[in-house]
């Protein structure tokens, strides 16, 4: 069990909110015109990846106070506790074990006294083996032809991480392959990609590691019942559907054959998941080698985050940069904003990474918290988002730290584009950084021949401070191993900070309310008889869909 360390109690805290105060009215301009190595002090390259943090409010004693923060709060005694298997997860008496599922070491790792390693080796030799088999035209549909579609049907950690991987890697997919996901409830999603597949070439991923989330189960059924509707039998199931589940009961029952099943543990947190036989959509749209090469990606940072000194520690800084915004600057939210179009669905993947995990406000020994914890996660990749919602991150009253991320080599090296996407990355940063001045709108509007009078008049609007921190990461490429590292990184980040506000982050206990009513609402809406048993708006709304539909 982690203890409870309440972080506003720690020395380091108090000096951190002395040191809050005394950086206002200090300005990011001020911090590099004062240390001409800025760059080089407050960067580090770890591989394949630079992490630039000097455009944020941050001296060399805020950083010391911030990792002497995290030894504190026993950061470094949880990661422990993390890698070896110790029981983590409080609430729900669980480790918390991603991080085997990526182990390329020799040791142990041990859950209640069993080492987990060799069920986590066999299960990912089950899933190369299927790869092989249905790439090479062994494992065939029931009319004989090889299954080139794949549609995986799951939701939130069974979806988002297989989603936002195989669009990250799609220079990576393999000739003639097809992948699609299905994760709504709503009947258009499962209606747009049955559309778009073929029976008799489609193998359907049962994605769910309860195998009884009623999105995923009721995705499930109505795929099957259309795989009957279209020729296909009971008989014909055990080609097309397997399952990727911790639950072999209801993997049975719902008809898959238990050798269709690629199992993983119920130490595998759902948004943690995409390592696990969850990513067998990944492995067969990629290739099983390309999985591979994002679980060393994987590996690697979690090996560098296990042992590097904080000082030196790429997830810790960023987890403190976070935290240092967060507790002492008041910000609300943070912006991942990648200028890569194939990594659109990073922000959305660790948007559940991120809240789901930090969004709580009860600390570790079941106490209010009186701090703020996990922010809103949110972005677009660039240029679009410039195009979009940067003004509120430039001018809006808002502070908004913002994740730039960007690969220097493009998939696409196609003309200028990618030396004008990452020169608007560059600018952007540089932007949010140095504002504009006074002497720098007069100059541009006397330029552009306008009188002192309009000049004054425009002057408020036109110019603005600047001050608005980011981290830059600057990958080499984006390839599935610098994937790994990237999707480690910010697992870890989040790790760091669940652990520094004293809170369970791997619980997720505050979205099962609304499941519990959506399944006590659904029988209400099965005659037309108005509903009286709820709040007036829900009795309106349960009322007027009934005389709508
Ligand atoms: O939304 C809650 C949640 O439990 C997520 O944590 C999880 O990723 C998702 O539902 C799907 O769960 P399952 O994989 O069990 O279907």
């Amino acid at each position: 069990m982690l203890p409870s360390i309440d972080p506003t109690y720690t020395l380091a805290w108090k000096e951190l909110e002395m040191l809050a105060h005394e950086m206002e009215g200090r300005h990011l301009k001020d911090l590099f015109a004062q240390d001409p190595d800025r760059f080089a002090h407050f960067s580090q390259t770890f591989e394949d990846i630079l992490v630039d943090y000097s455009k944020n409010l941050l001296t060399p004693d805020v950083l010391d106070v911030l990792y002497r923060l995290a030894e504190e709060c026993g950061l470094r005694e949880a990661t422990e506790a993390m890698f070896t298997g110790k029981v983590i997860n409080g609430t729900e008496g669980r480790s918390v074990l991603h991080v085997a599922l990526r182990n390329r070491g020799d040791a142990a790792i041990k859950v209640a006294g069993e080492d987990v390693m060799p069920a986590v080796r066999g299960v990912l030799d089950q899933m190369e083996k299927f790869c092989q088999k249905i790439h090479s035209g062994q494992h065939l549909g029931y009319t004989g032809k090889p299954l080139t579609q794949v549609v995986n049907i799951g939701i939130g950690g069974s979806d988002l991480g297989p989603v936002m991987v195989t669009e990250a890697l799609k220079p990576y997919w393999i000739a003639g392959r097809e992948v699609y996901f299905v994760s709504n409830i709503d009947g258009s999603h499962l209606a747009e990609v049955l559309r778009k597949v073929d029976p008799e070439t489609t193998l359907f991923l049962i994605a769910s590691k309860t195998f009884t989330t009623q999105e995923t189960m009721t995705n499930a059924r109505s795929a099957r019942q259309w795989f009957y509707d279209n020729g296909g039998s009971a008989a014909d199931v055990a080609k097309h559907f397997v399952a990727l589940s911790t639950n072999a009961e209801a993997v049975t029952e719902f008809g898959i054959d238990e050798a269709n099943m690629f199992g993983f543990w119920d130490w595998v947190g759902g948004r943690y998941s995409l390592s696990s036989a969850i990513g067998l959509s990944i492995a067969l749209t990629v290739g099983y080698e390309h999985f591979a090469g994002l679980l060393e990606g994987m590996y690697s940072m979690d090996q560098h985050f296990r042992t590097a000194p904080f000082s030196e520690n790429l997830p810790v800084k960023l987890a403190l940069i976070g935290i240092w915004y967060t507790n002492f600057f008041g910000a609300e939210t943070e912006a991942i904003l990648p200028y890569d179009q194939y990594l659109h669905r990073f922000p959305a993947y660790f948007q559940q990474g991120n809240m789901e995990s930090n969004g709580k406000s009860v600390d570790r020994a079941g106490n209010p918290v009186d701090y703020a914890t996990g922010p809103i996660i949110w972005g677009e990749p660039g240029t679009n988002g410039q195009h979009a919602f940067y003004q509120l991150i430039h001018q809006g009253t808002r502070l908004i730290p913002c994740d730039f991320i960007a690969p220097a080599i493009s998939h696409n090296p196609i003309g200028e584009h990618h030396a004008i996407l990452l020169s608007n990355f560059f600018a952007q940063t540089e932007a949010l950084m140095n504002g504009k001045t006074a002497a720098q709108v007069t100059k541009e509007l006397k330029k552009e021949g306008k009188s002192e009078q309009e000049i004054r008049k425009l002057m408020p609007f036109k110019v603005f401070d600047g001050n608005r921190p980011t981290n830059s990461i600057l990958a080499k490429k984006i390839s599935p191993y610098v994937l790994g590292q990237l999707i480690a990184l910010y697992e870890h980040k989040i790790f760091t900070q669940g652990i520094i506000w004293n809170i369970y982050s791997f619980d997720q206990w505050g979205v099962e309310l609304g499941k519990q009513l959506a399944k006590a609402i659904l029988p209400e809406l099965g005659d037309e008889t108005p509903v009286s048993s709820h709040d007036s708006s829900t009795n309106g709304l349960i009322n007027a869909f009934k005389n709508w539909r």
